[in-house]
């Protein structure tokens, strides 16, 4: 890529809209956690647990994922994992992102949603004085039940109204393949009812019906990954013609197999046909790079033009959810920096 684009896309502000926080957790945090929690690991170094991060597909790394996850336990580890993430973000010059939390992998495990939201909180408060502004995301765990789903829920009411400035949506992940969303109707329909914002990951490894289920049943705002999407004509259509959003994940999509060459990634037709994709990390500390490796990542592979990139960048900020007047402003720091 030539180095004058680098550098723009690198010091371009930029919303990220599709990482999951545990997901943030860099292999040499996970062992400083285990040590402070005495929690036992299944890998006896730093270098064997990154040794095992080759994953075959989503299942693979699920598995890896949530053991990681397993060493989250207190408040001040939620605050020490997300100010991780607000560090790299901030370098990264994102300005505004909406982080995604797995409640169900810690209420599993005895640690309450309050004690998540509240380390998250803390963090996240203190990125806003550092000029990165958020929003947080609940997601449920799809291989889990609905009633599981809505137990969740009705435990989280409470701080939907205590956090009602971060915490505005819902969301759905975790292994897509035999859990359509048609699964998680109801929660989501009581969720929209309370006003909150819907997301869901559809169209990862899952076909493009799920994304028809996620757009007519679940009635989401924007779609997670959704890259499938491009072997139903009409619904390529569909979604250009409505402006749905794709948070698409480069990185992730190639260390998880959904496409075996980055020359492969069907980004650059999304974006052809109009469909309003833009980049994002999901998983970096397992998938190799933070969001601006993943724009450059992408970039490279497809020889994305300048205003291709353009395009991505205004996408991100676009499909953000926040008040039209903040949008605007960020939109407005974009051109500035772009016309440069
Ligand atoms: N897909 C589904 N679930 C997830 C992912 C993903 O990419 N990352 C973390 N949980
Ligand atoms: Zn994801």
């Amino acid at each position: 890529m030539n180095p004058t684009l680098a550098d723009k896309i690198a010091h371009a502000p930029k919303a990220e809209l599709h990482i999951h926080i545990e997901g943030s957790l860099e292999p040499e945090l996970i062992f400083e956690l285990a040590k402070r929690n005495n929690v036992k690991l299944a890998y006896d170094s730093i270098e064997a647990l990154r040794a095992a991060y080759a994953f075959t597909d989503l299942q693979s790394f699920l598995d890896i994922y949530y053991a990681g996850a397993s060493v989250l336990l207190t408040e001040q580890d939620f605050y020490d994992m997300t100010m991780a993430y607000v560090e790299r973000a901030l370098e990264d010059h994102v300005a505004h992102t909406e982080i995604f939390f797995d409640p169900q992998t810690h209420t599993e495990r005895g640690v309450s949603i309050a004690t998540a939201v509240a380390g998250i909180e803390g963090a996240l408060a203190e990125a806003e004085t550092r000029g990165l502004s958020s929003r947080l995301i609940l997601c449920f765990l799809r291989h889990l039940s609905e009633e599981d789903a809505l137990a969740t829920f009705d435990e989280a009411l409470p701080l939907f109204d205590k956090y009602a400035h971060r915490l505005i949506g819902v969301g759905l992940d975790s292994s897509e393949r035999g859990h359509p969303p048609s699964k998680f109707e109801r929660v989501f329909a009581k969720a929209r009812e309370r006003g909150l914002k819907l997301v869901a990951h559809a169209g990862e490894e899952g076909p493009p019906s799920y994304v028809y289920e996620a757009l007519d049943l679940l009635k989401v705002d924007r779609v997670d990954h959704g890259v499938r999407s491009i072997e139903d004509a009409q619904l390529v259509a569909r979604l250009a013609d409505e402006r749905i959003a794709l948070t698409v994940c480069p990185l992730s999509n190639l260390k998880l197999c959904v496409f075996d060459d980055m020359t492969k990634h069907t980004l650059k037709d999304l974006l052809d046909q109009g469909v309003r994709v833009m980049i994002n990390s999901d998983d970096p500390a397992y998938f190799g790079g933070y969001v601006n490796a993943n724009y450059f990542a992408v970039v490279d592979a497809l020889k994305l033009s300048d205003k291709e990139v353009y395009t991505l960048l205004r996408n991100s900020l676009e499909a953000s959810f926040v008040s039209a007047e903040e949008r605007d402003g960020m939109i407005a720091r974009l051109d500035a920096h772009w016309k440069q």
